[in-house]
């Protein structure tokens, strides 16, 4: 089938500060918890490649921003590192914000719109030490850096978000124990999940008291980004696979979805984990709070779906209450570098879902992409990576999104994360996701893929 993208329809890369910046220490820049991590225990990291290098955006932005203008790109999705822009007094770091002025000029000049996401688990450090998203201080001074960053770069962004995928620190940081501090605590893992709910809504407040106080433009959006994929579970379920369902949905998509959409948390959900004693105390003041939360429209991070079934035991090896256990489809495509499934389909039921239960919120795919190891086994004679498999996964989910317009979602676009090889968390290099090859070992020259060439014929095919 041929792609027939519609003529409004963002289509762009996706990426963050953390993971292509590098520059760890220069101009200003405090530590965060990714270096922190890396310098407390550096074989965590996949060939000991700590937080600290990027891909070299730093000082390469200019040539990557004239790569995706050079492809047919609208708009690129990165975000500004807390740790750059404040210093440890909370005021404005001036070199700091610098660089994003040189970066916002650079993307005018190229006619690509600046998508900026304001956090991308990417706490600093010094925060970190007062509790992190734990304290409710911390959720003050994400406040007030993003009070900083309206004012400061309300002339040069008119999107914005407050968070890339909340739902992942409470997950890995402090309920699977899985990212450093290593937490595995429900209590913790909930309270970390309100607090970011909190600062999410505080931050909206801040955006919409930017705008009345004209350093926003009318026109200006802020949104949410997180990885609302609908869970599935058996295909004969019984009554416990579905309430393992419910739970899944209801903690991981519905808590962000009802906040965004309606200005308050699902209270069935609350409920339920007031009643299991894990629910952090609603203090008086803070359903206002939550009721600011609503946004302009939604990114829908996409890689994989998430299937459940009923948990064999009701409580964790702590004692903690356990609501569903993984299920793992038979039938499913495996993507094995990085063990998530394949389903393209998924783009298209979270289409419907937001059709039928949030009709008025907009969204767009803001990551999809296919992370593959030792790509280097793929380099035809030309010298370029022949990456025929990523040019499938992109052009099956595009399918289904243009699918899925035609049903009536309301998609406005679509990101492919990352279109540069970027650092992946504790993974590093091991998982090249770009359309664009960084070669490490020729000081992160950039070199286009196959698909590189491949989207830019989807773009140009566009309707005009
Ligand atoms: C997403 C993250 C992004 C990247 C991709 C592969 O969950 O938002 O930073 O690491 O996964």
């Amino acid at each position: 089938m041929e792609i027939h993208l519609p003529k409004h329809f963002f289509m762009g890369a996706a990426m963050s500060g953390p993971q292509t910046e590098g520059a760890y220490k220069i101009g200003g820049k405090l530590e965060n918890i990714w270096d922190t991590w890396s310098d407390c225990s550096i074989s965590d990291f996949y060939n000991k490649v700590g937080s600290y290098v990027g891909n070299n955006f730093y000082e390469r932005y200019e040539e990557d921003i004239r790569l995706m203008k050079d492809l047919g790109l609208d708009s690129f999705r990165t975000s500004i590192q807390w740790s750059r822009l404040m210093d440890p007094d909370q005021k404005l770091n001036k070199e700091g914000a610098g660089f994003y002025h040189k970066v916002c000029s650079c993307a005018r000049e190229q006619g690509i719109e600046l998508f900026m996401n304001l956090y991308h688990f990417d706490m600093p450090s010094y925060l970190f030490r007062r509790g992190g998203w734990e304290n409710r201080e911390v959720v003050e001074a994400y406040v007030t850096y993003a009070r900083t960053a309206f004012r400061e770069f309300g002339k040069e962004i008119c999107y914005w978000f407050t968070f890339n995928e909340p739902i992942v620190e409470p997950d890995q940081r402090y309920r699977d124990g899985i990212w450093y501090p290593f937490v595995r605590d429900a209590k913790r893992g909930m309270a970390v999940q309100y607090h970011l709910s909190l600062a999410h809504s505080l931050a909206v407040r801040e955006f919409k008291r930017a705008k009345e106080e004209g350093y926003l433009p009318e026109d200006a959006r802020i949104g949410l980004i997180n990885c609302f994929a609908p869970p599935y579970t058996r295909e004969d379920p019984s009554p416990k696979d579905l309430e393992a369902l419910r739970m899944e949905d209801g903690i991981r998509n519905r808590w962000w979805l009802d906040l965004v959409a309606e200005g308050r948390l699902p209270e069935d959900i609350v409920k339920r984990l007031e009643a299991d004693g894990i629910m952090p105390e609603i203090r008086p003041g803070d359903k206002e709070i939550l009721a600011e939360g609503k946004v302009d429209w939604l990114g829908f991070n996409y890689y994989h779906p998430s299937r459940v079934q009923a948990p064999e035991k009701r409580t964790d090896e702590n004692g903690d209450p356990k609501y569903s256990d993984p299920y793992v489809w038979p039938k499913a495509r495996m993507n094995i570098y990085r063990g998530w499934e394949i389903y393209p389909k998924g783009v298209y039921d979270f289409g419907m879902k937001m059709r039928e239960e949030y009709p008025d919120l907009k969204f767009f795919i803001s990551e999809n992409g296919m992370g593959v190891e030792h790509e280097e086994r793929f380099r035809g004679e030309n010298g370029e990576i022949q990456d025929d498999y990523r040019i499938e996964f992109v052009k099956e989910h595009l399918e289904w999104i243009m699918k899925a317009i035609e049903d009536g979602a309301q998609c406005m676009g679509y990101h492919y994360w990352a279109l540069i090889d970027n650092w992946s968390w504790n993974n590093a290099f091991k998982n090249r996701y770009g359309m664009i090859e960084v070669d490490l070992a020729e000081n992160y020259q950039r070199r286009f893929k196959k698909s590189a060439g491949w989207i830019r014929e989807v773009i140009n095919n566009r309707e005009k």
